[in-house]
């Protein structure tokens, strides 16, 4: 395929409205990226009718942006791509249209992507030192809001799926534990927040399913849960104590690390900052720690050449660490833009489709639960 072959790409699959023009697979001409976070954090969460109504109006302005660069404008584009799965499908259907609509005016090819197939993707973008193309066999990790999986890469399009998670995906455990501790969404960055300068001591229970490479984040998320009901429980007995005690002076009541309680969302302060950092240090270990040693394990049974870290998780500081740190071979991560939901990744992976000779037709629906291989 001719290096200077340019696509298109939409991306609608969840919360993020977004457009790129990439250049030869892997030279990001432009990546606009339009968040809905704000209009979602009010309700702690993603609503999907909120986010397909966000990308009708988003869509228009983030394409026109995306084309600026271009000196020829829409006369340099030579092929369209956008996600048509896994995600919400009132915001595929949004992405997927456009980019339908968009070909057949113009006359374009046009290829649908799987989302997480483009998370991996990432890798192969032009960002920072990274510069020679991965070399297949591949090990990929991919953690995000909506999937956790571990993949081997044979060759472009050729995905063996070695493990998944039987449950939460790492990123939905992240954002589900960061609401029980009372911390903001998305939960990832928050939780990361919270225990980088917290000290050790807690430990939380790591679901090694023996002899299997996939993943298990409920209990841990139970585990979460009843040490919070614990410190609670503990916190309630004191102040009992200390109001029996209290002989009318004030300020005498108990206190856990200096700074007033985190308020939990509308309800009333029950967590103080210090348990709540500890807490937030040991779920992130324990994610980290299954996360990287069944990664490394995989690498090492498969002879893979590097190992690719994607999704909105990789963008966590303490997993690219460790996995850099135990690895048997290089470890490739994307920039923390290219990690989180965007449509350069997109354009890196119908890149590849294009060039096996893939094409999809104006019948390509949009599959919410689209799946690797
Ligand atoms: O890939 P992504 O942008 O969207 C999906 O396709 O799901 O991933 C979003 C997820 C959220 O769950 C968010 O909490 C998590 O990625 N995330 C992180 C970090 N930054 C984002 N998780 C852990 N540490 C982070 N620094
Ligand atoms: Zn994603």
């Amino acid at each position: 395929m001719d290096a200077h072959f340019t696509i298109l790409a939409l991306e609608t699959s969840c919360d993020e409205t977004a457009a790129a023009v990439v250049r030869g697979g892997r030279t990001i001409i432009s990546n606009v990226v339009a968040s809905q976070l704000d209009e979602h954090r009010r309700y702690g969460g993603i609503v999907p009718e909120v986010a397909s109504r966000q990308h009708i109006l988003a869509l228009d302005a983030v394409v026109r942006e995306a084309l600026q660069p271009l000196p020829g404008g829409w006369n340099d584009i030579h092929a369209v791509a956008a996600t048509y799965g896994p995600g919400l499908a009132g915001a595929l259907m949004t992405g997927l249209n456009a980019a339908k609509a968009i070909a057949w005016i113009r006359n374009l090819p046009f290829v649908g992507v799987n989302h997480i197939e483009a998370h991996i993707y990432a890798n192969w973008l032009l960002a920072g030192e990274q510069s020679g193309e991965p070399q297949f066999p591949l090990i990929a990790l991919v953690v995000s809001g909506g999937h956790t999986l571990l993949a081997l890469l044979e060759d472009h399009g050729c995905y063996r799926m070695l493990g998944q998670t039987r449950d939460d995906a790492a990123g939905e455990a992240f954002d589900k534990v960061a609401r029980l501790m009372g911390l903001g969404f998305p939960g990832g960055p928050a939780i990361q927040q919270a225990a980088a300068d917290a000290p050790g001591g807690v430990t939380l229970p790591r679901a090694w399913l023996r002899d299997s490479y996939d993943f298990s984040f409920s209990g841990l998320k139970t585990a979460v849960l009843h040490q919070i009901r614990e410190h609670e429980a503990r916190e309630a007995s004191l102040q009992v104590g200390a109001a029996k005690g209290a002989t009318g002076r004030r300020g005498s009541g108990p206190k856990s690390g200096g700074a007033p309680p985190v308020s939990q969302a509308g309800g009333p302060p029950r967590l103080s900052p210090a348990f709540v950092a500890r807490l937030a240090r040991a779920f992130q270990e324990s994610v980290v720690d299954v996360l990287v040693t069944k990664t490394v394990e995989a690498a090492r049974a498969y002879g893979a050449t590097e190992i690719l870290l994607a999704g909105g998780v990789a963008a966590n500081v303490r997993l690219r660490e460790e996995l850099q740190r135990r690895a048997p071979v290089g470890v490739r991560v994307p920039p923390v833009a290219l990690c989180t939901d965007n449509a350069a990744m997109i354009g890196a992976a119908a890149f590849y489709r294009f060039d096996v000779g893939r094409q999809d037709g104006w019948d390509l629906d949009v599959n919410p639960g689209l799946r690797l291989g």
